[in-house]
């Protein structure tokens, strides 16, 4: 075992160099050989899940057993145009069940991948078609829905990017799919999933993260660029639990898509780009004509545990004198836009983890959160002394039941009926409150909804997304219009939660 080994695994990724990010991954040269196109212009894939090892540190003596797609992490990258159709059938040579979710794709129901709430659970050897045309443009993933915690934690995860017909002139495309592993000393994956601190904390987070399946080590996360190159980044968060900050360095990306749906060009507002777990962000990049001799991009979510993602390094001769002129906005995709003036609302409270309670008394004295709501909602008892957060861990300390809650509901005493019910084509106007000590990257099933307002202050550009980050104490509305019918889940995608209680249905009648 090496000293930098040793310093790599066992010191949380601090210590790591720089990811090996390079252009076009295996994987998705791979993925590509692997798709065909049938005459009908629809494309067709074959995912097979299943056991397989994987040189997550680059240190070859160290393989990871890993669950991945196709033998490989990130499993292979499936590319469509925009409008097509895609079939792809799912082989589970998993030793469990196992489904396929299209994170951020407005598919039918019955395409969506929930176990026992959209479809059966395929079992193993089973298989499975998942056949749906995609209507929107953008950066979009697949992954498991059964057992999610541990199957994406074990690596089962890959890119699905849907071309705009007009894509942007740009010289070079980068996709990066973020994770995060939990090793052991041996670079194995710890086998502790669901562990009650991960589940009543941050999630599940890890020790080395990988950008496309690969961790940083030495010159291995060099990305060879050229002075005056205009870089598409696609980002993905495919991990359980880390959030991301990314810092650019001094290469300033204009964000062109949130969640895949094209925005306003613009600069980030905050000096970090925060990408929590299933979100996603297309940005353009200006390699300057003369400047540094490299650029890092860093992690910085927790001070003082920088994480390398990776490091742009110009070289050869310029491809431009000055930065391509150009418009960035992409096309819209065609969503439905909401009637706010019609708009029927709903709350969804969060509550519970470590710490909760305090949140919530805070969120009731500012007036966000009223004492009628709260009893309207059967959660008197938890606000009015105090004890709701303890309830909850006492609870969990038993093994029995949920540390987190949604509008007062514990799945367990309350069963699965819906949170929310819509009739089709109603705008739905949702405020989501934060009544925790935690971040949660809430995500919606089947539709992406406008991004309006933080704390009622109204957001800038006013996104499109699927998944939205929230801080503790904040309220955030969106809205949507209800035009796709099914059951459709909203929850948190720091797994750990999920599986916690951080979950619920929106049915469209
Ligand atoms: Cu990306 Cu319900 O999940
Ligand atoms: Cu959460």
């Amino acid at each position: 075992f090496s000293a930098t080994r040793r310093d790599f695994l066992l010191g949380g990724a601090a210590t790591l160099g720089v990811v090996a990010a390079g252009g076009l991954s295996m994987a998705s040269v791979i993925g590509r050989a692997g798709a065909s196109e049938n005459a009908g212009g629809a494309v067709n894939m074959l995912l097979r899940p299943g056991a397989a090892q994987a040189s997550l540190v680059p240190d070859p003596a160290y393989q990871t057993a890993v669950w991945a797609y196709n033998g490989i992490v990130p499993g292979p990258e499936i590319r469509v145009r925009q409008g097509q159709r895609l079939h792809a059938r799912l082989e589970n040579a998993l030793a469990q069940e196992t489904t396929i979710h299209w994170h951020g794709i407005r598919v039918p129901n019955a395409m969506d991948g929930v176990p026992g709430l959209t479809q059966a659970a395929v079992k193993p050897g089973d298989s499975f078609d998942y056949v749906f045309d995609l209507p929107d443009a953008g950066t979009y993933w697949y992954h498991p829905h059964a057992n999610t915690t541990e199957q994406l934690g074990r690596g089962l995860y890959g890119a699905l990017i849907v071309e705009e017909a007009d894509p942007l002139p740009v010289d070079r495309e980068l996709v990066w799919m973020l994770d995060d592993w939990r090793l052991t000393e041996s670079a194995a994956i710890d086998d502790g999933f669901n562990a009650m601190h991960d589940v009543g904390h941050a999630g599940r987070i890890g020790n080395v993260v990988t950008v496309n399946g690969v961790a940083p080590m030495g010159t291995f996360g060099d990305v060879p660029v050229r002075p005056g190159e205009r870089i598409r980044l696609r980002l993905l968060n495919a991990a359980n639990g880390r959030i991301f900050a990314l810092d650019f360095d001094e290469l300033a990306p204009m964000v062109i898509a949130m969640d895949g749906h094209p925005v306003t060009p613009h600069r980030n507002e905050t000096p970090l780009l925060l990408l929590g777990p299933g979100m996603r962000f297309d940005l353009v990049i200006d390699i300057p004509v003369s400047g540094k001799p490299s650029f890092a991009v860093t992690d910085r979510f927790y001070e003082g545990m920088e994480n390398a993602i990776a490091r742009l390094v110009p070289s050869g001769t310029p491809l431009r004198d000055h930065a391509p002129d150009g418009d960035l906005a992409l096309k819209p995709n065609s969503l439905p836009e909401s009637d706010l003036g019609q708009a029927v609302k709903h709350d969804l409270i969060y509550s519970g983890g470590m710490m909760g309670d305090m949140i919530l008394s805070q969120m009731i004295r500012s007036g966000h959160i009223t004492p009628e709501k709260l009893s309207a909602m059967g959660m008197e008892s938890a606000a009015g002394s105090g004890m709701g957060g303890m309830a909850n861990m006492m609870r969990s300390m038993f093994g029995a039941g949920n540390i987190w809650a949604v509008n007062g509901r514990d799945p367990d005493r309350d069963g699965n009926g819906p949170l929310v019910t819509l009739t089709r084509g109603q705008t739905c106007h949702l405020t989501l409150m934060n009544a925790t000590a935690w971040l949660h990257p809430i995500h919606l099933h089947g539709h992406a909804f406008r991004l309006l307002a933080r704390n009622d202050a109204p957001v800038r550009h006013q996104p499109w997304l699927d998944t939205v980050l929230i801080e503790p104490g904040d309220r955030v509305e969106i809205a949507f219009v209800a035009d796709n019918p099914g059951d459709w889940l909203i929850h948190c995608h720091i797994l750990e939660h999920k599986v916690g209680g951080m979950s619920g249905v929106i049915r469209v009648l």
